[in-house]
């Protein structure tokens, strides 16, 4: 039996591959696609408060998923909210830490967050953080009382960016869909 050490062909050339079902997935799939983050062509910043904006990457209603970045400009505080959820975010700039926990994210490293956590989100860089989220599942806000204040969902993420889009005459970006 071959075990695959490496992948078998280096060739820097399209090679045909004779998947049985390419036409079910021409028909069928909302394909692939690239979503541009350095630049606001495919996205702009929308603001989340008075020291933080989001930049909406992508939204899958049927999986409740968003993805985007969140930048938070100055050392901030996002805060408590409970997650029902999965989370995968990266750091992309600063720093980023929770009150909850012991460790402090920097840039390239991955924070994994699971259904049932709550947490209360700090920057304390000069710089504050950007974070690159994929994120499924409601994210609820509580107050400084512990009250349930709001949730964040897909439909609350779509609504965000289509809001702002409206208000500033900036089209909907269609590839944002999935
Ligand atoms: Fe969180």
């Amino acid at each position: 039996m071959n075990v695959m050490t490496a992948p078998p062909s280096s060739k820097k050339e399209i090679v045909d591959v004779g998947f049985a079902h390419r036409e079910l997935v021409a028909r069928l799939s909302p394909g692939g696609r690239y979503i541009d983050a350095q630049t606001d062509v495919d996205s702009p910043w929308v603001p989340f408060g008075e020291n933080a904006a989001i930049k909406h990457l992508a939204f899958d209603v049927r999986q409740g998923i968003f993805s985007n970045i969140l930048w938070v400009k100055g050392p901030g505080v996002v805060g408590t909210h409970l997650h029902r959820g999965t989370i995968v975010m990266v750091c992309l700039e600063g720093s980023v830490r929770y009150l909850e926990y012991d460790w402090v994210a920097s840039p390239g490293g991955l924070i994994l967050e699971v259904p049932g956590e709550s947490h209360t989100l700090v920057t304390e860089h000069p710089e504050g953080v950007k974070l690159f989220g994929w994120m499924q599942g409601p994210i609820e806000f509580y107050d400084e009382n512990g009250n349930y204040a709001d949730t964040s969902d897909v439909w609350w993420f779509i609504n965000h960016y289509e809001t702002y889009c409206r208000e500033n005459d900036i089209p909907i970006n269609p590839k944002l869909y999935l």
